[in-house]
This record gives C-alpha cells, sequence and structure tokens, in this order.
C-alpha cells in the first residue's frame, strides 16, 4: 500500500500515526492518504504526457467531495453514473467539460441537468439510450456529445460480478450491430457523435484482454470511418487492477505504453476512466476488537466494523489484507475469523487470519479507499463510518460518522389517528 508503513511499530499514514487517528475519530474510520491519491493520479496523467488525453475518474470508486476536490485540483476529469455524481463533480470544484456520462439507464432529468452543465460527453449504452438523450436534447434545443459503449466480446478474466465485456453482460451495445446504430445516430439532429467507448471490467491484472478489446474498437473505429464518420476519442474505460495480496497488476504507464503503441499514428485523443486504481491503496479502515470469542471449531475477533462498513469480501468473497496498528512484541500469532456484529453469518472481512490480538486492539483493512464508503449501507441501522484524510502530519475530518438523527432522517410515523 502505498504511504502507509510501519514507524516503530505503529502504522503511519503519511506522518501520522493512525492510533492517533482512531483515538481523534473512533472506529471504524477510513482514512486516506492526499499523496497516494494524487500520485496514482498523476501515474496516469504523466503516462500520457505528450498525447491528447483526459483521464476521468470514475467516482464511483469514491466519491467523498474532499477526495474528488484534491483530484480536480490536479485538472482531472471525471467518469460518473449519476446526477448525484455529477452534482458532487461540480461540488468539489471539478470541471463540467472534463465529465463523461456513463451508465445503462440515465434519466431524462439527469440527462437534462447534464446538458444545463455541458458535460464533455455522454457514453449511451443502448438505442434506447439514444433516442432518449436525441429526445431531451432536441426539447432543450441542444445537442448532445455521445459515444457509444461497445462490448468488444473479450473475457476480462475477472470475479464474474465485475466482468462487463462479454455478450452476456448488460453493458454497452453489440460490437456487431455497432456501424448500424452509429449511422442511425449520425443522422439525428440532437446528438454529435465524438467517441467510442469500452469498459470491459475491473480488477484486471493483466493487459491482454484490455488490447484485444482495444484491437475489436480500433476495427470498429476504421469501419465507422468508411460510413463517413469520424471518431474523434476513444475511451478505454477503467479497470486496472491494484495489489489486495500478491497480485501484480501492469502499471499505469506500462498499460498505457501499450495502448500508445497501438494507437500510434491515429488522431484519437485517449480517455481513461479509472477508479480503483486510483483509490483502492490510498485508503484503509480502521476497526478495533471488541472481543474474542473462540468457539472448539474456530477462534472469531468480533470486530466493531461490518459488512455494512465494507462490503466487498461478503460480496465477491474479495481478500483484502488486515494488519495491526500498533505491533505486539509479546504473544503469538494464531488463526482468527475477522467478523461483524451484523446479524448475518456472511458478515466478514477475513477469514482464518494469522494475527496476533487481543480485545481492544486496532486494525487497519488495507486497500479500501476504493468501493469501500460508498458501497456502505445502514443495514442493521448503523451509521455510516467517519471518512479522514491525512495531509502530511495533519489529519482532516473530511465526513462525519453518522449520527442517530441521520438514521432516521427523512423517516415519519403514520398519524396517530390511524
Ligand atoms: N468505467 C466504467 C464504465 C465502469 O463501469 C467502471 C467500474 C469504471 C470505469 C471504473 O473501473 P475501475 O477502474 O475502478 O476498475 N464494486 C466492485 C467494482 C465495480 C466496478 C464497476 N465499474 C468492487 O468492489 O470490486
Amino acid at each position: 500500500m502505498d504511504n502507509f508503513e510501519y514507524r516503530n511499530g505503529q502504522l503511519c499514514c503519511e506522518d501520522v500515526a493512525l492510533a492517533g487517528v482512531a483515538e481523534e475519530f473512533g472506529t471504524p474510520t477510513y482514512v486516506y492518504s492526499r499523496d497516494a491519491l494524487e500520485r496514482a493520479y498523476l501515474a496516469y496523467a504523466d503516462a500520457l504526457e505528450g498525447h491528447k488525453s483526459l483521464v476521468c475518474y470514475a467516482v464511483k470508486a469514491n466519491s467523498n467531495l474532499a477526495v474528488l476536490n484534491v483530484l480536480a485540483r490536479l485538472g482531472a476529469g471525471f467518469d460518473i453514473v449519476s446526477v448525484g455524481e455529477l452534482e458532487r463533480v461540480l461540488r468539489a470544484g471539478g470541471d463540467a467539460a472534463k465529465i463523461v456520462f456513463s451508465g445503462v439507464g440515465k434519466q431524462p432529468h439527469e440527462i437534462q441537468r447534464a446538458l444545463e452543465v455541458g458535460i464533455r460527453c455522454f457514453n449511451i449504452e443502448s438505442e434506447a439510450e439514444l433516442e432518449r438523450v436525441n429526445e431531451v436534447a432536441g426539447s432543450e434545443g441542444k445537442v448532445a456529445a455521445i459515444s457509444f459503449r461497445v462490448n468488444p466480446d473479450v473475457d476480462a478474466g475477472t470475479h464474474p460480478y465485475i466482468s462487463t465485456g462479454l455478450k452476456e453482460n448488460k453493458f454497452g451495445i453489440d460490437i456487431d450491430d455497432a456501424v448500424r446504430i452509429y449511422s442511425r445516430a449520425a443522422d439525428m439532429d440532437h446528438v454529435d457523435v465524438v467517441g467510442m467507448d469500452c469498459h470491459i471490467g475491473s480488477q484486471l491484472t493483466e493487459v491482454d484482454p484490455f488490447l484485444d478489446a482495444l484491437d475489436r474498437v480500433l476495427m470498429l473505429v476504421d469501419k465507422i470511418a468508411e460510413q463517413g464518420i469520424k471518431i474523434k476519442h476513444l475511451d478505454l474505460g477503467g479497470g486496472l487492477g491494484v495489489c489486495y495480496t500478491d497480485e501484480v497488476p501492469p502499471t499505469p504507464q506500462e498499460y498505457i505504453a501499450e495502448v500508445l503503441k497501438k494507437v500510434e499514428g491515429r488522431d484519437l485523443e485517449l480517455i481513461f476512466e479509472p477508479g480503483r486504481s486510483i483509490a483502492a491503496n490510498a485508503g484503509v479502515m480502521l476497526t478495533r476488537v471488541e472481543f474474542l470469542k473462540c468457539t472448539g471449531e474456530k477462534n472469531f475477533a468480533i470486530i466493531d466494523g461490518a459488512m455494512n462498513d465494507l462490503i466487498r469480501p461478503s460480496l465477491y468473497s474479495a481478500y483484502q489484507e488486515i494488519v495491526p496498528v500498533m505491533l505486539r512484541e509479546t504473544g503469538e500469532e494464531q488463526q482468527w475469523d475477522l467478523v461483524g456484529p451484523v446479524c448475518e453469518t456472511g458478515d466478514f472481512l477475513g477469514k482464518d487470519r494469522s494475527l496476533n490480538l487481543e480485545a481492544g486492539d486496532l486494525l487497519a483493512v488495507c486497500s479500501a479507499g476504493a468501493y469501500g464508503f460508498v458501497m456502505a449501507s445502514n443495514y442493521n441501522s448503523r451509521g455510516r463510518p467517519a471518512e479522514v484524510m491525512i495531509d502530511d502530519n495533519k489529519s482532516y475530518l473530511i465526513r462525519k460518522r453518522e449520527s442517530l438523527a441521520d438514521l432516521v432522517k427523512g423517516e415519519q410515523l403514520l398519524p396517530k389517528d390511524r
């Protein structure tokens, strides 16, 4: 993990000891390193230097306003999937002209708002959506810049829930039908065909599936050019994996170098939509051991963080490292299942982990900066965790822990006479 290391037996983020963060803000709490976020973004931006390009951070990975703001200050673009994400980007100081709008189910009011603020491009995923965007833009007296997400039918070799580029997935238009749909769009009055996009899945640890998809997409760009439709930008989506345990995914530099080779000589701006590879290893979730419970079968460490706070282990059987915040000099490691207080057998953050534990210990769940807080829920009426950003030797609360008042906000009893 970037910017998280032990100093004198204490886990620190940048120049801040995480035990102090837990003391000040309680647990469970997400902690992000500003520097790690910035460096991860700049790895993309630097690798693309000299080529027309835009790095649109996928807001869904971590949409905290402070996170978006840190990236906006570096000139990042943003990939959004809802009007909620759009408003977040604007509040965080993001530039509307650098926003691409993905997602299979854009609603008319979302399209309207995106047109109003002047986003860069709508990434369209079906013919029905094309008709809707054309119609809404028409009623607003505007022309919407569009790209089609093509489904190149390649296997990303990742978890089935986060694999999106196969014909059986709900995403994108069939690559074999794309020429017809592009021609249809070119004849419409309120859309301007500017791009082509694809996103084949997430947590890819090899470059080959990306390159296979790129080959197919480039063939399509050429076919479409034969119809007189010129694609100005190619958006290759997100998907680059990160190291959770021992994976060795390509770096953004390696991946982009391969892409640049393939597009050499073409007049194509490149857009990328990385989410996980920017945020995952910039964050941890701090949690405290409440009780140790050893049955004949298993050792359970009951922690105060649960599946509602971080659902990836329960939902995808995802493995995230769990490490002590303070290294212990005495005692021995044992095998522990780290389980939360939620009433579900599937409520665990880690299984069979070798740790030297005592009740009251603080733990850090690693690589939790992406798809962590954003997927948290209030299940079991648990308030969502606090979020903290570390900047050098300072920690800033960037989202308060949810209170009981937050939990019941908007709820109402039936009238007394009913
Ligand atoms: N662009 C599009 C159109 C996407 O659907 C996604 C992610 C991204 C970009 C960003 O992909 P990334 O660079 O983060 O891989 N909740 C799951 C991941 C779901 C990814 C959904 N789409 C997880 O926790 O593993």
